[in-house]
């Protein structure tokens, strides 16, 4: 079926099966855009070999050319086509690959400078979908993939979400239904004498630090996590839902956001929550409100699997004002992803 939207031309959407690969793979050897799912969260492809088709992704995602972008691989084995890993990369590519860690090492000369906005490093990694590799392979290319949603919106965890951001702006989605880990891979900086955590996401920092055998120093500049971090593209706005979102932090979460949305609804606004588990009896006594279920902060994989989903689903009613609370421990664990990405996607931190 073609999917068309305000861009130039029908977007393709093709089954995650031989046949539909090999389509998105001769697509990608053309030069075209192909959206495709991965463990973490659907990426917007290119042939990172190819400046004329990575500027597509610039173009269609309305992303700035500062912001660089990870490259993909099929295996382990590929990374000196593209990269020259040191100790540490090595050590943690033989860990953690296939799977959702990017390292970002010294760029190999064939890399165009766009894939890495200029930078002598560039990010890689290998994903632990089986669909991402056969299309990398189907392709005979590393592919160069943002997350494939409009520039600061939420990433996409269903090829739905690809087409609500981009049907017409780019030329396939391969969907292979809703993503597992549903947060971004955690983002290592080994390019330097000592390793640096660029991104929280859905390898925790604490097991890259295990394998290192010594701590992750903190993003070059600026704050630590979670907070805003300030690795090139990664701005505060990110990932925000068009509806301002509220989150609520510091003592006593629940019953302080129970009480904002009493208050929200008093003055007439729709409001809509974010719904945990556990402030599910507090807030069924007030009612009149839309909420999205994401399970549990207690069990923060089950819960990133559905946030961005939740968060798009809010935002998809038109609603006044959204609402969340903070997860119970910010610095633990898949944890720090969310409190990050709830971070940036809040308009307003209480
Ligand atoms: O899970 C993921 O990482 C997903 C899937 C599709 O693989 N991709 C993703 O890409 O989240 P993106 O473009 O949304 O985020 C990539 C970020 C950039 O914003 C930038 O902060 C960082 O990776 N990055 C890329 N190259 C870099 C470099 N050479 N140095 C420092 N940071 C870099
Ligand atoms: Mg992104």
């Amino acid at each position: 079926m073609d999917w068309t939207g305000p861009g130039q031309y029908p977007t393709r959407l093709l089954a995650a099966d031989a046949a539909g690969i090999a389509a998105a793979g001769a697509i990608l050897r053309a030069g075209g855009l192909v959206a495709f799912p991965t463990e973490t969260v659907y990426g917007l492809g290119a042939d990172a070999l190819d400046a004329r088709a990575v500027a597509r992704i610039f173009a269609a995602k309305g992303r700035p050319a500062d912001d660089p972008l990870i490259v993909h691989l099929a295996a382990t084995g590929d990374l000196g086509l593209v990269a020259r890993p040191g100790d540490a990369a090595v050590r943690l590519a033989h860990a953690f690959w296939p799977g959702p860690l990017t390292l970002v090492m010294p760029k190999a000369p064939v890399v165009p400078g766009s894939v890495t906005a200029g930078l002598p490093t560039v990010a890689v990694r290998v994903p632990a979908h089986t669909v991402a590799r056969a299309l990398i392979v189907a392709a005979g290319t590393p592919i160069a993939a943002p997350s494939a949603n409009l520039f600061s919106r939420p990433s996409p965890t269903r090829a739905q979400h690809v087409l609500d951001d981009l049907a017409g702006r780019i030329d396939a989605v391969v969907d292979g239904g809703p993503t597992a880990v549903g947060v971004e891979s955690t983002i290592v900086d080994v390019s330097g004498a000592e390793p640096r955590l660029l991104r929280p996401g859905g390898i925790a920092a604490e097991d890259v630090e295990r394998v290192l055998g010594r701590p992750l120093g903190p993003a070059p500049t600026g704050t630590a996590t979670p907070g805003p971090l300030p690795a090139p593209g990664l701005l505060p706005t990110h990932y925000a839902p068009r509806t301002p979102l509220v989150l609520v932090a510091g003592p006593d979460p629940a019953a302080r956001l129970a009480a904002e949305v009493r208050a929200a609804l008093a003055e007439g606004k729709r409001v809509g929550v974010l719904l945990l588990d556990e402030d599910e009896a507090r807030l069924s006594a007030t009612g009149g409100f839309a909420v999205t279920r994401v399970g549990t902060w207690s069990d923060p994989a089950g819960s990133a699997a559905r946030l961005f989903d939740a968060l798009r689903a809010l935002d998809q009613l038109g609603l006044d004002v959204l609402y969340a609370r903070d997860v119970a421990d910010p610095t633990v664990g898949l944890g720090r992803a969310l409190a990050d990405r709830l971070r940036r996607a809040a308009a307003r931190v209480l």
